[in-house]
Order: C-alpha cells, then sequence, then structure tokens
C-alpha cells in the first residue's frame, strides 16, 4: 500500500534521509523546511513534495495542514535542532537572553512536534505513525536543548496513550551524535567530535541512515505494538534497561 507521509525539517540531514527512506519504498512524502530554496533543492533529489513551513509559527502550520491531502498515514517531526548555535539576539540583558534562548529551544523542539501533529492528527489514518525526534542530550545535556527534547520524549509517552485507540502509534527516536547533517553549524571541533565517538560502543559516528531505517521500522506493520516508547539510536553511547 503507497503511504502519505510528512517529514518536517526534511531539506537536509536526518529529515532527508528519512523522506528519501520512505521515497525509495515507493511512499508519496512531503517534506516541510523553513528555506525554500534548500527545500526545493532536496524535493527534487528525493522526489518528494516540498511544503515551506515554520513548524513553531501555529498560522503556518495551519496552512500546512489545509495543503496535504486529506489523509496521512505516516508524521515524522524531525524539524529542530539546539538553538544555541545561533546568534543571540541583540541589546538583550541577561535574564532576557536567557528567557530568549529557552524560548527558542522549547519552541523548536517542543512546540513544533505539538502544533504539527495536533494539525494533521485528523487525517491520519488507522495503522499510522507518530514519530518524534529527541536527542541524547535529553538524558545529560543541562541546557534549554536538553530539557526540549526530554519535555518532547514525555509528551510523547502521553500522546501515545491518547492515540493508541484511534489504531495509531507514537514513539520518539532519540539520536546520539549524527555525522553529515547541519546539526553542528560548523561549530564541532575535532575534540569534541573524537570524544562523541570514542562515547560510543561500535566506534563510529551515527549516519543519518541510522535514523531513516529506525523510522521506516517504526511506521512498518512489524512495529504495531511498539509506542510510547524511546529508541536510543546512539551506538551505546547511552544505554537502557
Ligand atoms: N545530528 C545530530 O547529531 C543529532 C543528534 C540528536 C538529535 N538530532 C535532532 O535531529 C533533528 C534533525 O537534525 P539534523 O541533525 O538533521 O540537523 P539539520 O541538518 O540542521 O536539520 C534540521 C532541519 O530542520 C529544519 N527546521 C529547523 N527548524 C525548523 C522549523 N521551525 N520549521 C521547519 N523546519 C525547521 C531545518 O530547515 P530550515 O532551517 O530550512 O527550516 C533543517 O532542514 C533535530 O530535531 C535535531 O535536534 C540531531
Amino acid at each position: 500500500m503507497t503511504r502519505t507521509v510528512l517529514v518536517t525539517g526534511g531539506g537536509t540531514g536526518l529529515g532527508k534521509a528519512v523522506a528519501a527512506r520512505f521515497r525509495a519504498a515507493g511512499d508519496t512524502v512531503i517534506i516541510t523546511g523553513r528555506r525554500a530554496d534548500r527545500l526545493a533543492r532536496a524535493a527534487a533529489e528525493v522526489d518528494a513534495r516540498p511544503i515551506t513551513c515554520d513548524a513553531t509559527d501555529p498560522r503556518a502550520v495551519a496552512r500546512l495542514a489545509d495543503d496535504l491531502g486529506p489523509e496521512l498515514d505516516v508524521v515524522v517531526n524531525m524539524a529542530g535542532g539546539n538553538t544555541d548555535f545561533d546568534e543571540p539576539g541583540e541589546g538583550l540583558s541577561p535574564l532576557e537572553r536567557t528567557a530568549a534562548a529557552w524560548r527558542a529551544n522549547l519552541d523548536a523542539n517542543l512546540l513544533s512536534a505539538v502544533l504539527t501533529t495536533t494539525a494533521v492528527l485528523d487525517k491520519l489514518r488507522p495503522g499510522g505513525s507518530i514519530i518524534n525526534v529527541g536527542s541524547i542530550g535529553a538524558e545529560y545535556a543541562a541546557t534549554s536543548y536538553g530539557a526540549a527534547k526530554a519535555a518532547l520524549a514525555a509528551w510523547t509517552a502521553g500522546l501515545s496513550s491518547q492515540v493508541g485507540p484511534k489504531g495509531l502509534t507514537a514513539n520518539l527516536i532519540s539520536p546520539g551524535y549524527i555525522a553529515e547533517t547541519e546539526f553542528f553549524r560548523g561549530q564541532l571541533s575535532d575534540e569534541r567530535r573524537a570524544a562523541l565517538i570514542d562515547a560510543t560502543h561500535n566506534g563510529r559516528a551515527g549516519q543519518p541512515g541510522d535514523i531513516a531505517e529506525t523510522a521506516y521500522f517504526l511506521a512498518s506493520a512489524g512495529a504495531r505494538h511498539i509506542t510510547g516508547q524511546t529508541l536510543h539510536v546512539n551506538g551505546g553511547a547511552f544505554t537502557t534497561r
């Protein structure tokens, strides 16, 4: 069966890899992002439909929902990233700067997924899947980014109980360090990169394909009893019991 799959943040990195994975299986794929040019290039590359949308903007997300067809099978909330890598606003007091930084990460990583999921929930057909993307940073990073991703994981678990009766699953993929994305904005030092790889059990960085295959599995028929979970994809850098 051909499914319709929405991947927010699908113009680069992990989102583009996820979009390509579903498209390669014959699914119809829609990708979103804020930069229209980046999105158009990715859409041509993976044969997806691009819709420019800022996932933190309720009006833009409502327009996205209107633009989508009536039915959806999978939503992958990939849009996000650590906004602390961006330049802080000018002329702010230290406390205003703290508030702005926390709001930015909560908006980018938590509200983005909440808004998109809420806007498309009624379109998801039984057998469908909601896949949110957290971070290993949720486990130990005492930052607004880590807290936002931890909140996203908590919300996902609750969401699972709400959507389960409709025949939907809701899970969160929590990646460790994954290379070949724009995540670090060119600010990852060689030393830090080596330390992140050293923390794994298999001695390598994650690849976008590691996340794409996990997302594809979570949306597959064989994964219908997996819901409300956080799936860690990090080469052993964080382990669970
Ligand atoms: N790479 C890693 O090591 C790693 C580790 C743990 C978790 N993650 C998570 O994985 C996800 C994907 O990141 P990535 O590594 O693939 O980095 P990336 O290449 O920077 O991808 C992030 C994508 O999200 C889009 N995006 C960001 N904010 C958005 C918004 N408000 N509305 C719509 N689109 C938005 C960006 O496009 P525009 O800028 O054009 O909007 C971009 O295409 C993020 O949620 C990130 O936190 C990554």
